[in-house]
């Protein structure tokens, strides 16, 4: 598939089939991830596949919390509103882990280490395009305590669980979210 069709045609999805995502499928979707640029190509990341429903349930909980915890602090309505229940649905969750210690020479800088994690993000969107290449749909997921996921999926050292990748068939088509046109985002410097 053209590689412009699958960035237009990947959307954030909220609703999936049970259908089990093949392994063959997730090392597709990861072998594509470990081919994102890192710093000093020190490759920070790993991943946790999780495909046990008792540990999704565990996920779930924790993003519920998470959730209520944001709505009380916030007072944003739409967070009340946020139904997490697809997560239980999921057929795969895929922890994007990053490790601190492998960031690149912004750990001389005044702002400290970040790389790391922008070599993690790389890695995350890699793997939302591969998927939509082979047909399955993605969310990425972040609601949810660091430390807490850290402990649930059994993640050692100073590694952080940054994002977990919801992976699967949709169920309904997700709607088109609106974007800022190219006008509105970029200045030339000529
Ligand atoms: C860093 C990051 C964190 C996100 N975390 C969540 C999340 O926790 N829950 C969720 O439903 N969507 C999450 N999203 C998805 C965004 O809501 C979504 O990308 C955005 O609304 C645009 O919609 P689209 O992906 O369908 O184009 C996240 C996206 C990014 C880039």
């Amino acid at each position: 598939m053209d590689l412009f069709t699958v960035i237009k045609d990947r959307r954030s999805c909220r609703s999936f089939l049970p259908d089990p995502v093949s392994d063959a499928d997730i090392e597709t979707i990861i072998g594509a991830a470990i081919n994102a640029p890192s710093p000093l190509n020190s490759q920070p990341w790993s991943f946790v596949v999780v495909t046990a429903a008792a540990t999704k349930e565990k996920i779930c909980s924790e993003a519920l919390r998470c959730r209520n915890f944001l709505f009380e602090k916030s007072g944003w309505k739409w967070l009340g509103r946020y139904d997490l229940e697809f997560l239980k649905n999921v057929p795969a969750m895929i922890a994007v882990v990053g490790d601190p210690k492998k960031s690149g020479a912004d750990i001389f800088m005044e702002g400290g280490a970040g790389a790391w994690r922008e070599a993690c993000a790389a890695a995350v969107q890699t793997m939302l395009l591969a998927a939509q290449a082979i047909g399955l749909s993605t969310l990425w997921f972040t609601m949810f305590d660091k430390e807490n996921i850290k402990q649930l999926l059994g993640i050692e050292g100073e590694a952080v669980p940054l994002s977990i990748i919801m992976v699967g068939k949709a169920a309904v088509p997700a709607p088109a979210m609106p974007r800022k046109s190219i006008g509105e985002t970029v200045r030339y410097l000529r």
